[in-house]
């Protein structure tokens, strides 16, 4: 290991000086460009676990499909707002296949990444009713999705999910909704960091809540079947992936390309929303965006004025993927499988070195393998420990910035660690053990 390792904290005031960062509340984006400035500085690499970003091939059908896409001039033309058929047509079939959701293609709208199918969603929830502008979310929750809220001008609250499961977490529901001023309920399962994953029982009761009470379920499955503690990798054979579908009415749900077909690029997700929803008014989203009816408030209230629909020639890689995994030729899950197994190396080195994983429990079973782990040690503050690895060369985010309740504790992305990087974080961490005993 290079004898720079770890950094002095003079290298590190030097560099907050130059860039102005606050220390104490740092973004993602600052991290990163921290971690590019201390590797720049120390003459080393960093193992980089700060970017939720997926690292997996893009597979070669996509390629093939947008290719003949732009090779007959597609580019050139508009796409038609709420997407092609080909796509509405595939995602009804897939969501069917390993969801076993029963939608039309008319409730499938491809967005520009589950990100905008968020943003439109919120946008709605928080119109929908009057005096219901908050948003509610079972945190941590994925940053950004809380910056799309304050943009809009809604309010946000929050229930800390790991503390709240089964009863315990439709209670809180019913507390936190008991005002009234709630119009969102925006969760995600797995959840991004602490892997949770709500079941059945849990979705049965939140469907209930929100239908009971004029909520829109928002459920975000961006990282869709990567619970690889259950086997879904079979089309139209249980056990299908979870979904809040099966039993309410007031729901979207999201499905990002992005790490179930690694295909972030295009900004190419779906949203499919509720049937019964889709036809249903409401006069105040016809004073919000013009559409009193749902599926129109959507599309064109929110879709249309935003970005006109998403890119017209990814939408045939995104169709194609989901027509092969649907048939089964395409078995998505294995693939990204291939996190599950970084995820536990990475886990096992960490608790090597006297770490901890704050988010253990997914309620009486052990949490899975996913994408994200979250990681604590004994004497530290998420935030000291957060810079403290810098200096070993070591990057992540505090799971404070991600609105989790649990500031001890670090999200540490795996998607960027791959074999050869294992030996560096064993012996950083291990050096990082020697100087904190
Ligand atoms: C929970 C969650 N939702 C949404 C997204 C973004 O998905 P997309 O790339 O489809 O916009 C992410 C990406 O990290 C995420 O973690």
């Amino acid at each position: 290991m290079t004898n720079s390792i770890p950094v002095s904290n003079e290298v590190l005031e030097t560099i907050f000086d130059e860039t102005g960062y606050n220390s104490n509340n740092l973004s993602i984006r600052e991290t990163n460009r921290l971690a590019t400035l201390i590797s720049q500085k120390g003459n080393f690499d960093f193992v980089r676990m700060e970017m939720g970003i997926p690292n997996l091939p893009t597979p070669d059908i996509a390629k093939e499909a947008e290719k003949k896409a732009i090779d007959q001039g597609l580019q050139g033309i508009y796409p038609p707002f709420d997407g092609i058929p080909e796509l509405k047509s595939a995602g009804s079939n897939f969501v069917k296949a390993f969801l076993n959701m029963n939608v039309e293609p008319k409730h499938v709208v491809p967005t520009c990444g589950s990100l905008q199918g968020g943003y439109i969603s919120q946008a709605l929830a928080g119109n929908m009713h009057k005096g219901k502008d908050t948003i509610l979310y079972l945190d941590p929750t994925f940053p950004v999705t809380r910056y799309q809220a304050k943009f809009l001008g809604l309010r946000s609250e929050g229930i800390e999910l790991y503390d709240n499961r089964g009863d315990r977490l439709l209670e809180a529901i019913n507390e936190k909704i008991s005002g009234g001023n709630v119009g969102g309920l925006l969760w995600s399962s797995p959840n991004n960091p602490s892997w949770s994953c709500l079941n059945e029982e849990e979705l049965k009761g939140i469907a209930e809540i929100c239908d009971e009470n004029d909520i829109l379920a928002i459920e975000d499955l961006a990282y869709l079947g990567m619970d690889f503690r259950k086997d879904y990798s079979k089309p139209n054979t249980k056990p299908y992936i979870p979904t809040i579908s099966k039993f309410g009415k007031n729901w979207i749900t999201l499905i990002s390309a992005s790490k179930a077909f690694s295909f972030p690029g295009p900004r190419c997700g779906l949203a499919i929303i509720s049937p019964e929803l889709n036809e249903q008014e409401f006069e105040q989203l016809g004073n919000f965006c013009g559409r009193k009816r749902f599926g129109h408030a959507f599309s064109l209230g929110g879709l249309y004025v935003t970005t006109s629909g998403t890119s017209h020639t990814a939408q045939f890689a995104l169709a194609k993927m989901l027509e092969k995994a649907t048939s089964g030729e395409y078995n998505f899950i294995k693939v990204t499988s291939a996190y599950g197994k970084r995820a536990k190396k990475v886990r096992s080195i960490f608790l090597k070195y006297g770490f901890k994983q704050v988010y253990e429990k997914d309620m009486d079973e052990t949490v899975g393998d996913g994408f994200y782990l979250t990681m604590s040690y004994p004497g530290y503050d998420g935030t000291n420990l957060m810079l403290e690895l810098m200096k070993y060369g070591i990057s992540t985010i505090t799971l404070k910035s991600t609105g989790s309740n649990r500031h001890e504790g670090l999200r540490v992305c795996i998607s960027f660690v791959d074999e050869k990087d294992m030996p560096i974080l064993e012996e950083r961490l291990s050096k990082f053990k020697e100087n904190n005993k």
